[in-house]
């Protein structure tokens, strides 16, 4: 039969594939050797072979999978990922139907989008996001994307190759692997943990799990997320002031990833970096409607180049609208009419609703592990609850320990960086229910 000759095939194949034959797979008859093919093949970006094992989520995913596929009957609680749970407001499933309505009609119909956004898209966002707050961002400075995860990986191409990178340590994974991705770090160093040639900006207790400004070495990229992921932290405008300074003395450039903002629950907490006065010339803000409408599934986010962000004679807004425009044909216009509906007044009113939800769930995370006698940080402007491991354990030995005696998956503070070892991070975003029964679980082991 046919799956017969297709397994002597395969396993012909695996043979001579040991002894150094290869079986083209789009042309089975055409026979050659290994070095043949090398000879003949073009070189892959030998950048990637920097980057140790897998992404940090999806190794996660396979360790649960496995534990899973071993473990059929256990009710595993996932608090690692920081996905929502939630489903899209009302608001915005009606903005959505109706803009699917109108795909169906010749009259309504949309083809490409403009790729910097709709206008209805970047005016609400201009004008509720940024000049409400009284920040000084205007329509045309705003980049609808499909997603602030893309965003913050892909800014880096506008940068040149020889700029220096400063990171949080412990950092959301994506700003440093984009880098090693381009070629702009050195390689994995394997005692240290951590990629040579990029400067890190240890987030320590005893700082308060916040980054200091580095003091031997003025990098020319500086990552900043606030409200911080991994530790949840948040930062002062005070402080964030002189960040902004810094940069601007020193021409850096602050990549400021605002993903979390909408868990800001502190007076004195920016929600934007362009609160900041002088930011306009130094600061990128990356922005995400993932985690203040659940976007995650739908995906849509944006980015803010100001024009006055000037660098090498070059306005970085116009390197950026070229990108933009070669690499990108706009976010789907069904998902900006959702964006939109983010903005009206029984959106925000949703919206309101469905924060205060995981809110609860970090508040109970908080009291819960904090009565247990762990130690706590983050989850007050902020769905992430940063924790130290109990017994000097290692932040993957808790992750198992976790997982095999409670059933609970949450992510290692190691996957973040070398100074998140022995840490480890629980999201709020799970439901009401599932975090109290985790809670209880942890109490109890
Ligand atoms: C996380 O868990 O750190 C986030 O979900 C990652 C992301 O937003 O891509």
């Amino acid at each position: 039969s046919l799956k017969k000759v297709n397994a002597l095939a395969k396993l012909l194949s695996q043979f001579l594939h040991l002894c150094g034959i290869f079986i083209h797979e789009k042309y089975p008859k055409c026979i050659y050797r290994q070095k043949e093919r090398i000879e003949t093949m073009f070189k892959v970006n030998e950048n990637f072979a920097k980057l140790p094992g897998s992404y940090l989520f999806a190794n996660i995913a396979k360790r649960v999978s496995t534990f899973q596929a071993d473990h059929p009957e256990k009710e595993i609680i996932r608090l690692g990922i920081g996905d929502v749970t939630q489903p899209i407001a009302p608001a915005i499933i009606e903005a959505m139907h109706k803009a699917v309505d109108e795909m169906g009609h010749a009259e309504t119909f949309r083809g490409y989008a403009p790729e910097q956004g709709y206008d209805f898209l970047r005016n609400i966002i201009a004008k509720e996001d940024f000049q409400e707050r009284g920040c000084d961002i205007s329509a045309d400075e705003i980049f609808v994307s499909d997603g602030a995860k893309c965003d913050c990986g892909n800014i880096q191409e506008i940068f040149g190759l020889d700029n220096k990178v400063a990171v949080c340590d412990p950092v959301y994974p994506v700003y440093v692997d984009t880098n090693v991705m381009a070629g702009r770090t050195g390689l994995y160093n394997k005692e240290r943990e951590n990629f040579d040639g990029v400067i890190y900006m240890p987030c320590k207790e005893e700082n308060g799990f916040l980054p200091e400004i580095p003091a031997d070495e003025v990098p020319d990229l500086i990552y900043l997320c606030f409200p911080n992921n991994p530790t949840g932290g948040a930062i002062t405008k005070a402080a964030l002031q002189e960040w902004v300074d810094y940069a601007n003395k020193n021409g850096c450039v602050i990549i400021y990833d605002a993903a979390y903002e909408a868990y800001i629950s502190e007076e004195d907490v920016p929600h934007s970096i362009y609160e900041c006065e002088g930011a306009r010339t130094c600061a990128i803000e990356l922005r995400s409607f993932s985690k203040n409408a659940g976007f995650t599934g739908v995906r849509l986010g944006f980015t803010v180049v100001p024009k006055e962000l000037v660098r090498d004679g070059v306005e970085l807004h116009s390197l950026w609208a070229r990108r933009h425009g070669t690499k990108f044909n706009g976010a789907p216009y069904i998902v900006q009419r959702a964006g939109e509906a983010v903005y009206s007044p029984e959106g925000k009113a949703q919206l309101k609703e469905q924060i205060a939800y995981y809110m609860r769930n970090a508040k109970t995370i908080l009291e819960g592990l904090s009565a247990a006698g762990f130690s706590v940080s983050g989850g007050k402007n902020a769905p992430y609850i940063w924790l130290k491991t109990p017994d000097q354990m290692t932040s993957w030995e808790f992750f198992d320990y976790l997982l095999e005696k409670a059933h609970i998956v949450g992510t290692p503070g190691s996957g973040f960086g070398a100074h998140g070892e022995g840490y480890f991070r629980l999201t709020a975003f799970g439901s009401y229910e599932n975090t109290l029964e985790a809670i209880e679980r942890i109490k109890n082991l």
